[in-house]
């Protein structure tokens, strides 16, 4: 199946984009409803990430407190290092099993961090959705209850504009109209579903 990996900084419009392409029929898979699932009770990346980082991350319920977690990892390059070692693996297989049940000329792969997950390889096509930083934290400020300081900590801790640009196969620019938006969409997929294999 010729995979499509959907990119682009918080906040670029990576959501709207795929929703785009789910209008199309084509299937959309989301890196970050994987990673959700993955540390459901019960499920073997939780009991790891318990193995690793102790019951203090656990919920009084015995679910995943995101919120500590964050914060240890955000304190302790080795340790997110830890959890990276336990999630991805686990997080590109399950993409992989779900690829493998569907039946379509291609399919988009919603991963916001491709680049920085060095996973260019997994996909045969890289989209990268763009916009400006100011941009990016004007959306992200009128839908997350986050501040300037805290948008910019996020955006610096992903690869810069540049970078991802250049490793782009396909850019969509949005820094226009949700109408605009759309009609790049339109011919994305037009060219996606010859370049199917
Ligand atoms: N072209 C656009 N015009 C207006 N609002 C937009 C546009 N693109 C995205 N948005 C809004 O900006 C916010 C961020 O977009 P989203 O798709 O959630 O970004 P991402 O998934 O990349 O973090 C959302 O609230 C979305 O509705
Ligand atoms: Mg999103």
């Amino acid at each position: 199946m010729y995979k499509v990996g959907l990119t682009g900084g918080i906040g670029s419009g990576k959501s709207v984009v795929a929703d785009l392409f789910k209008q199309l029929s084509v299937p959309v898979i989301d890196a970050d409803v994987i990673a959700h699932a993955l540390v459901a009770p019960k499920q073997i990346a939780l009991q790891r990430i318990i193995d690793v980082f102790g019951v203090e991350v656990l919920t009084a319920t015995g679910e995943l407190n995101r919120a500590i977690l964050r914060e240890i990892i955000f304190n302790d390059p080795v340790k997110k290092t830890l959890l990276e070692q336990i999630m991805h693996p686990l997080i590109y297989a399950e993409i992989d099993a779900q690829v493998s049940t569907l039946q379509a000329p291609y399919v988009m792969i919603a991963i916001p961090l491709l680049i920085e997950t060095k996973m260019q390889s997994f996909v045969q096509h890289i989209l990268v959705v763009d916009c400006p930083v100011a941009l990016q934290i004007q959306r992200v400020k009128s839908r997350d209850k986050l501040n300037d300081s805290q948008i910019m900590a996020i955006i610096n801790s992903q690869v810069s504009r540049a970078e991802r640009l250049s490793q782009a196969d396909s850019i969509i620019d949005n820094t226009q109209s949700l109408a605009g938006l759309e009609q790049q969409v339109h011919r994305l997929h037009a060219k996606f579903l010859k370049q199917r294999q």
